[in-house]
């Protein structure tokens, strides 16, 4: 996979050298690409993405997941796989399935990623694929918008999503650099400089596109997940074609899978060891609430932010 990686930064290096930069949250720089800032000389980067353009192909029977970072991937990751594998792990003990050993990002990998695999992650038979993906809808690979393919998409209140990357990013600075102040991270935040932002953009792109197509795209939000996990559960299992029977529900196959993946379970699965990427399983669980910004931002700071969103989403059913 490092010569699959070091093959694509080669490709796409005279196109990169020429896209706008800007100082990043971790301690690389990010660039703009068709609108939207990325990292590079990662496995999640500018360099990936065109990859992924140039030469993914997706299947109608695909599932993607769709997010901007920090706005509950790893908790959609695992509500997905938990829910559509159902029938893979139902008669074996709880101890035994990959979310109680494995965090979530590898049991459901990045669309992103998979220009780098020696052999692609899914064997051939494998239906529905399922990945996540961080790219805007306007990005998207031509043949996930060709396929008729399903996509779900969860946005997360801004001022959670400014808070939670604030903390993510420090925690990967680490020692090796200066850590961001406060003031650095909501002035790149309101700017719309994020990996993958502006912020307003990617979450509007497919808010748009999954009133466009409403039985292609279901738009989700962490805050309605919080509010009634199993009922956003059992709506989202019946839109990815695999609904709970009555007989799964009276058996509390529902709250199992939200047990399963809820924040105290995989926050404790996930207390040691890193991913392949060097990040820690644990970076990714931090408190797992709705409303933490308020333990975080100044009041001007939230009421800053409020404006632009209000601004940014005139028209749109979108605010909360
Ligand atoms: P906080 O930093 O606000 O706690 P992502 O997975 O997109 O990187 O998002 C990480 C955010 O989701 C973090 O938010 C993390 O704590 C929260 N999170 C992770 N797992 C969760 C779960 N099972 N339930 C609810 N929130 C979760």
């Amino acid at each position: 996979e490092e010569a699959n990686l070091a093959m694509i930064f080669d490709r796409y290096k005279d196109k990169f050298t020429t896209l706008p930069k800007e100082k990043g949250w971790m301690t690389q720089d990010l660039y703009k690409y068709q609108g939207f800032w990325n990292q590079s000389r990662n496995v999640v980067s500018v360099e990936t993405v065109m990859a992924t353009q140039d030469t993914f192909q997706a299947r109608p029977t695909d599932i993607y997941l769709a997010t901007l970072p920090k706005s509950g991937t790893t908790w959609l990751k695992a509500l997905v796989f938990a829910t559509v594998n159902r029938n893979m792990y139902k008669n074996k003990p709880l101890s035994t399935h990959p979310l109680q050993t494995s965090n979530p990002h590898n049991c459901l990998p990045f669309v992103e990623c998979e220009v780098l695999r020696t052999s692609p992650t899914y064997v051939e038979a494998h239906s529905p694929r399922l990945f996540a993906t961080h790219i805007p809808y306007t990005s998207l690979p031509q043949s996930i918008l060709d396929s008729g393919c399903r996509i779900v998409y969860m946005s997360r209140n801004p001022k959670d999503v400014l808070v939670s990357l604030f903390h993510f990013a420090n925690k990967l600075r680490g020692k090796f650099s200066d850590l961001l102040t406060l003031e650095e991270a909501f002035d790149m935040f309101t700017r719309g400089v994020i990996p993958n932002g502006p912020y307003w953009d990617h979450v509007k792109g497919y808010y748009k596109a999954g009133l466009e197509q409403p039985t292609r795209i279901m738009f989700l939000t962490y805050e309605d997940m919080k509010m009634d996990t199993a009922k956003c559960l059992s709506r989202l299992a019946k839109f990815l074609g695999c609904p709970f029977t009555k007989e799964e529900e009276a058996k509390g196959m529902v709250e199992e899978i939200v047990n399963l993946c809820g924040f105290e379970n995989l926050s404790e699965v996930n207390k040691h060891g890193t991913l392949s990427i060097g990040i820690p399983n644990q970076a990714f669980f931090r408190e797992g609430k709705v409303g933490d910004w308020q333990n975080h931002l100044t009041t001007e700071m939230g009421r800053t932010l409020d404006r632009i969103t209000k601004q940014k989403f005139h028209g749109l059913d979108l605010i909360q």
